[in-house]
């Protein structure tokens, strides 16, 4: 496993790297293409990564937990806890390594909490904007001026961006706010020809509900699985859609 502590992501060398590819409209345009995915080892994580290698990317992979990330991939993972500036630019240093610059992030990190917005902790609140919403922040900062022409970064919001819901309420404005931020932020960087995909798939079979850091989840009707999801985030970059409301999944 690389070791990215010692990397900048201003000043990492690519003399030994391969040429950059810019996303472009030719047939597979993520073939090639230098991909950083953040949340690798979670399960959409996990099927983003499967869905890219597939198509011919080459993947930096970032979880939080050594031991999934050396499963996943040994050679190119690091792990990294997200949480901090100092880590988004970490990981971003990371990603410049293969090709000497970016043309993908992808951000598939998350936690959950379930519980009325009278009974949920302010520290489980304030968990999921730090996860849900700064390190989407702090990440796409470390990263603008790495990413090629013609590149892309994607956030996965969710639905419930689009519809909050009770005994969701903070886990839904964490997301609302990523939502919000990529419209922002999409305006911003196209003057730099980089779009920003805001993802709103429905509730995914990951698991993430089962794993809440705070409370219960309540019964969900089955989900889409993350193969599928997964495939229509990749479709999407490569087509060059700007967006990717729930009705696209
Ligand atoms: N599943 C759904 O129904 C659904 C629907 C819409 C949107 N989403 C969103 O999609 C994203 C991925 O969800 P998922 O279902 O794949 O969840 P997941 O399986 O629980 O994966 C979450 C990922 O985030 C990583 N992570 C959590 N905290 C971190 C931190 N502080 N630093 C670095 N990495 C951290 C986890 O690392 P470890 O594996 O090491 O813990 C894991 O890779 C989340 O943003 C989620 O809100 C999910």
């Amino acid at each position: 496993m690389s070791d990215p502590s010692s990397a900048d992501a201003s000043t990492v060398s690519s003399s030994s790297a391969a040429p950059a590819t810019a996303l472009g409209p030719a047939n597979h345009p993520l073939a090639g293409a230098s991909v950083l995915l953040v949340g690798a080892t979670g399960g959409l994580g996990q099927a983003l990564h499967a869905e890219l290698k597939h198509r011919g990317a080459i993947v930096t992979v970032v979880g939080r937990t050594e031991a999934k990330v050396q499963a996943l991939d040994p050679e190119r993972g690091v792990s990294l806890d997200l949480r901090t500036a100092e880590a988004c630019q970490q990981a971003v240093a990371a990603g410049v390594v293969p090709t000497g610059s970016i043309d993908v992030v992808i951000n598939a990190v998350g936690v959950v909490a379930f519980g009325a917005v009278a009974d949920l902790s302010i520290d489980a609140m304030e968990e999921l904007f730090l996860t849900n919403t700064f390190i989407p922040i702090m990440l796409a900062k470390a990263a603008l001026p790495h990413i090629n022409a013609g590149g892309a970064i994607v956030n996965i919001s969710g639905v419930i961006a689009e519809q909050n819901m009770p005994g969701m309420g903070a886990y839904g404005a964490s997301k609302a706010a990523v939502r919000s931020f990529d419209e922002a932020l999409a305006r911003e960087a196209r003057r730099s020809k980089i779009r920003v995909l805001d993802a709103r798939p429905g509730h995914t079979e990951t698991g993430l509900a089962d794993r809440p850091i705070e409370g219960a989840a309540p019964k969900f009707p089955d989900g889409l699985s993350p193969a599928s999801v997964a495939a229509t985030i990749c479709d999407a970059l490569e087509s060059g859609s700007k967006d990717l409301p729930s009705t696209a999944f």
